[in-house]
């Protein structure tokens, strides 16, 4: 019996190499486990819950999806576009949205902190109802293990409190799924900021390194990253912030702890010039692998279609369940 994992990412803005090393790398070693059936869908409805472009939406989902296949997920991993099985999540979605509560939802830190700054007149209601989508896509597949970061535990926690409620109200139809929180092997602060985390939207950019980045650009910040005036290397998050983050980010890339990536270099100059080397050589043959499936979308468009046909036809089974357990007629 193999482990079903289940993770989403939304299509905000463009991968960097955070992102990469702290989301991306985790779940393809989870995927290079062959006890592993892994689904990883790219949450372009989840992207509706706040002020959005349309145009900029599909393209987005697209250089997400591109991006993830550029990374090898697959074919060791299914990818699928949420909106592509949007039928059997959102049906799912309102099913949970009737199994919690409001002030459940209403609960929620990232609903909260987000409608707070945006004010009631501007909060989507979709902002408010997300977790019972995110839930429903984990529980429709009967996920077992969701790989996800802090600032979603409290939405995987929601699931699994309404996956229990639902099973002991109707009879058993979900898994009860475990968040995984990859180990924090390497948490990347921003070049420029050494005390920020590195964000996808930086802000203005210069700290942080995108997946897509040219060498130049690579160079350029990484030449003009903060470090210090001791000339001599050591591993220091608090007293050396700039030069424990170049080293935290060589050894995350090269496969070694902060300290051994710095053995062997004399001075900030050199960690810099070994840090462009690590980087290029990393995300060198992933831009080669986007811009090939940039430049064929049927070959991609084929991708998305198997993994939409995969992941609706394992959802429609949940759904099914679920919906005859909750008391909805079948007339089939
Ligand atoms: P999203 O797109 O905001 O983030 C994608 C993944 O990256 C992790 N992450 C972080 N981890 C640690 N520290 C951070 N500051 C940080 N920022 C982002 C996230 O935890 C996540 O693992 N609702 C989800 C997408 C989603 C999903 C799902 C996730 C939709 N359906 C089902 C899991 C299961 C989201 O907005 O993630």
């Amino acid at each position: 019996m193999t482990t079903r994992v289940f993770t989403g990412l939304k299509p905000t803005g463009q991968l960097q190499v955070g992102n990469y090393l702290g989301a991306i790398r985790p779940l393809l070693d989870l995927a290079a486990d062959p006890d592993n059936d892994v689904l990883v869908c790219v949450a372009d409805l989840h992207a509706l819950t706040v002020e959005h472009n349309p145009s900029q939406l599909r393209e987005l989902t697209l250089e997400m999806a591109a991006t993830l296949v550029a990374c090898e997920l697959n074919p060791r991993a299914t990818l699928f576009i949420q909106s592509s099985v949007a039928a059997e999540h959102t049906e799912l979605s309102y099913l949970l949205e009737s199994t919690a509560t409001y002030g459940e939802m209403s609960r929620m830190v990232q609903f909260k902190e987000k409608a707070k700054a945006q004010g009631a007149g501007s909060t989507r209601l979709s902002l408010l109802t997300y977790p019972a989508l995110m839930a429903a896509d984990i529980l429709a597949h009967q996920t077992e293990v969701v790989p996800v970061g802090d600032d979603q535990r409290q939405h995987l926690e929601l699931t699994t409190t309404l996956a229990r409620r639902f099973n002991t109200r109707y009879g058993h139809v979900f898994t009860v799924p475990q968040g995984v929180t990859p180990a924090e092997t390497a948490r990347i602060k921003d070049l420029r900021e050494p005390t920020t985390k590195m964000g996808k939207t930086g802000s203005d950019g210069a700290g942080v390194i995108f997946l897509r980045d040219n060498p130049d650009d690579i160079a350029a910040k990484v030449r003009r990253a903060v470090t210090d005036s001791d000339t001599s290397l050591h591993y220091d998050p608090s007293s050396r912030p700039g030069v424990s983050n170049l080293a935290t980010l060589l050894g995350a890339l090269t496969g070694m702890t902060p300290e051994q990536a710095l053995v062997g270099l004399t001075g900030s100059g050199q960690l810099k010039q070994a840090v462009t080397v690590a980087l290029v050589d990393t995300l060198g043959p992933i831009q080669k692998r986007y811009q090939d499936l940039r430049a064929d979308p049927g070959h991609l468009r084929d991708l998305l279609i198997a993994g939409r046909d995969f992941a609706s036809a394992s959802a429609a089974t949940t759904v099914a369940a679920a919906r005859e357990a909750i008391g909805l007629l079948d007339l089939a």
